[in-house]
Parts: structure tokens; C-alpha cells; sequence
């Protein structure tokens, strides 16, 4: 090839290269490609499935909750009044604007439980979800969103907009869980432990009494140790028969982590959430871990093969829903400062405040009195 066709050539691939390239550039800014589809209408509707999951899927728990346990029965028994002491929240938006009205002014009955049946109707109940035949409550099961979502408080206190992935502080879920009638399943489970051999129904509703307001013991059903009798820090006894409940966490912010929890030994999220949804709430899933296998650290999973939970993949209620889950925990923002925190900080500068006055007016008084900076005496000091 001759130099000046080269040049002619590459004049024309140069021409070519802009005419094309150029267009799609432009093209790519204002659109990203839709090869295979948009990763941002792929990723609202898996937030918008995430969401719904989160707050009102229960993996099929019924068959735990109200088929072994029937807490239906004590759910169907409850007050507003009691329910709302028992730390539940009410979704002020899947209320009527008329009815978060007379909720304000006292014109709802609170101390009437069918009002709180009619609630679980309209899914105003965080976490709480219902059957219904006709207005008799036939089935309840829980979701992430009983222990992991709170409420704003705006309307009174418990009732309010929803806040997905909040700890929910309030929350007695051993005392909700100590109120169903049959606990019988419970004590077969924590007796397949060699310690807890002879536990008895009243044993468990102690232990679950125990854990008071916003804990939750994750790994009971794992290892059945209630209390740690002998809490260790840096070689030392620290604290006995301390109990194994832990503070209700956060499930915002949690991108980019991995081994969750407190301790921080579990896993991915997707990992703990399967875990969840098929070992705590007892939901219809599938979730395999040899680790629990381990008879020492984990008698009553190794026992129950908890670590081998299968069903066919048909009647799997959990692990389709996993990646939609996941995605909804990820993009939940991190943690803003609690109300109590910046309530915290308003004090902390109001006695800042306080302080800083009372030094000026100490400065003032001293220097008054002849004290001043230069520590040289006024006569009237003499
Ligand atoms: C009964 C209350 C309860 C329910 C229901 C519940 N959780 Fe939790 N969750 C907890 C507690 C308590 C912990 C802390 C466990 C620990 O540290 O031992 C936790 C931990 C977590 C963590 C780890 C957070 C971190 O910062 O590492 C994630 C993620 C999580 N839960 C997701 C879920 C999902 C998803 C569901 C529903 C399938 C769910 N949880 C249902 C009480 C609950």
C-alpha cells in the first residue's frame, strides 16, 4: 500500500470511527444500553419485590406458628393496649386517613381486641401477617419486618410510618412467643440438647420471659444454652449466667459486609437470611451447613439436622425469594442518628451551653473581685 492510500484509508476510518462513534456516545450518556435489560428497571422492581418480602412474606412460618404452636390463639386475644406494651407497631399508612384521625383523638376503642384483628386485616401490624375467613383470624405468621422495622411514632406513640430496617427496641418477642398456647414443640427441640434433657414447658416460658424488651436469643435453637454461666473477658469471670439474648440489630447500611451479626461469625447476608427464614421463623425453604453437623458447639442443630433442611423445589418458599431480600437489605441507607442520640446531643450542648455562661460569669465575678488573668490583687482583696 502505497503511503498516501494509507492516509486515504485512514482518513476515511478516522471519519468513519467519529460518525459512528459519536452518535452511540452521545447515545450512551442519556441511555445506558439495553442489551439483556436495564439494570435500573432491574433494579426497582427487585427493591419493589425486596420490600414486599421483607415486611409481608412469611416463607410459609404458619406451619410453625399457628399449626404447632397456635398463637393464633393468644394473637386473637390481644388488645391494642397490649399489643402496643408488647412492643408491635402499627403502620399509621395501611390505615385509613379517618382512622389514624380518631386513633388520635381517643375514639378508638384500644382496649378491644377485635380492633386488633381488623389491624392484621389491613396489614397494619409490622411483622404480623394473617389468614382470614370471613373476620376470624384462622392463621397468623411473622416476617423479617416484626424484629427488623419500627415506626415513626407520629400519630401516638407505636403507631406511625413505617421504618424498614430498624431494630425494633421495644419488641418482647419472648414474652409474644411465651403467650402461645402450645410450647410443647419448642421444649422438644431445646430437649434434644444433652443439658436441656429434662427442660419442661414452664423452664422455656422462664427463659423466654427472660429476655425482656428489643433481644432475641438467634442461636437457642442452634445450642440450646439459654445463659452463659461464666462470661470470660480477657481471661477473666466477668459476669455470670448471662443471658444469650442479643440486641435486635440493624438490617440497614449492610453493603459491602461480610460474617454478620454481633459476634460477627455468620456468613453473607443471604447466607443468615435463608438461615432465618428456614431455622427461626421456621419458614418452607431449603438451607444446608455442615458446620452445624458439630455436636459440641451445636447439639440441637446437629441432632434436628438443622444444617440439612431440604424440601422439594416446588413447595420452596424461601430461596427464590433470597436475591430480592438481598437487594432490599443493600440498598437501605445506613443509619441515621436515632431521635434519642440527637435528643442526647441537644442536651449534652445545652449543658455546654450552661457550662460556657457559668464560666463567663465566673470570669466576670473573678475579675470583679480582683482576680484577674494577671493574678495581681485589688487593694479591696487586701
Ligand atoms: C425474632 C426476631 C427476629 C426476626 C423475626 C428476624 N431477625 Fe434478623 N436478627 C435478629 C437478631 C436478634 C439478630 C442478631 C443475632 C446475633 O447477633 O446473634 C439478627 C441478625 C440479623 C442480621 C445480621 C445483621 C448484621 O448487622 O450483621 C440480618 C441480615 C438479619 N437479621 C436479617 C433478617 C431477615 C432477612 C429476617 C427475615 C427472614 C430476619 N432477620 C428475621 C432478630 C430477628
Amino acid at each position: 500500500m502505497r503511503v498516501i492510500d494509507v492516509l486515504r484509508v485512514s482518513a476515511a476510518a478516522a471519519v468513519l470511527t467519529v460518525a459512528v462513534w459519536a452518535p452511540l456516545h452521545a447515545k450512551h450518556v442519556q441511555k445506558e444500553s439495553q442489551f439483556l435489560g436495564s439494570a435500573q428497571d432491574n433494579s426497582k422492581e427487585l427493591i419493589n419485590q425486596g420490600r414486599q418480602i421483607f415486611r409481608f412474606d412469611t416463607y410459609g412460618d404458619e406451619v410453625f406458628w399457628t399449626g404447632q404452636l397456635h398463637i393464633e390463639q393468644a394473637v386473637s386475644q390481644l388488645t391494642p393496649v397490649t399489643a402496643l406494651g408488647l412492643g408491635l407497631k402499627v403502620d399509621s399508612e395501611a390505615l385509613s386517613p379517618s382512622v389514624g384521625e380518631a386513633i388520635k383523638q381517643g375514639k378508638i376503642n384500644l382496649n378491644d381486641p377485635a380492633v386488633t384483628i381488623a389491624l392484621i386485616k389491613q396489614n397494619a401490624v409490622l411483622g404480623v401477617v394473617g389468614t382470614f375467613s370471613n373476620n376470624t383470624l384462622e392463621k397468623v405468621g411473622f416476617t423479617c419486618a416484626l424484629c427488623h422495622s419500627t415506626v415513626d411514632d407520629s400519630v401516638v406513640p407505636g403507631i406511625g410510618k413505617r421504618i424498614d430496617g430498624l431494630g425494633n427496641r421495644d419488641l418482647n418477642v419472648g414474652a409474644i412467643v411465651a403467650a402461645a398456647p402450645n410450647l410443647q414443640p419448642v421444649v422438644n427441640l431445646l430437649q434434644l440438647a444433652p443439658q436441656d434433657a429434662g427442660i419442661t414447658v414452664q423452664d422455656v416460658r422462664t427463659v423466654l420471659n427472660s429476655w425482656g424488651p428489643g433481644k432475641f436469643d438467634a442461636e437457642l435453637f442452634l445450642d440450646g444454652k439459654a445463659f452463659n454461666p461464666e462470661q470470660m473477658t480477657n481471661g477473666m469471670i466477668t459476669a455470670n449466667m448471662v443471658s444469650g439474648a442479643t440486641l435486635m440489630p440493624n438490617a440497614r447500611g449492610l453493603s459491602g459486609h461480610n460474617l454478620h451479626t454481633w459476634t460477627g461469625g455468620w456468613g453473607t447476608v443471604t447466607y443468615w437470611n435463608a438461615f432465618v427464614a428456614v431455622n427461626e421463623l421456621h419458614g418452607i425453604g431449603t438451607f444446608f451447613d455442615e458446620w452445624f453437623d458439630d455436636a459440641i458447639q451445636f447439639p440441637i442443630a446437629a441432632a434436628a439436622k438443622l444444617g440439612h433442611v431440604s424440601v422439594d423445589p416446588d413447595s420452596d418458599q424461601v430461596t427464590g425469594k433470597l436475591a430480592a431480600l438481598h437487594f432490599y437489605q443493600l440498598a437501605l441507607p445506613s443509619v441515621q442518628p436515632r431521635p434519642e442520640s440527637i435528643l442526647m446531643r441537644q442536651r449534652q450542648r445545652a449543658v455546654m451551653n450552661y457550662l460556657a455562661e457559668k464560666r463567663t460569669a465566673i470570669a466576670a465575678i473573678m475579675s470583679h473581685s480582683g482576680l484577674n488573668r494577671a493574678g495581681i490583687s485589688t487593694p479591696r482583696r487586701k
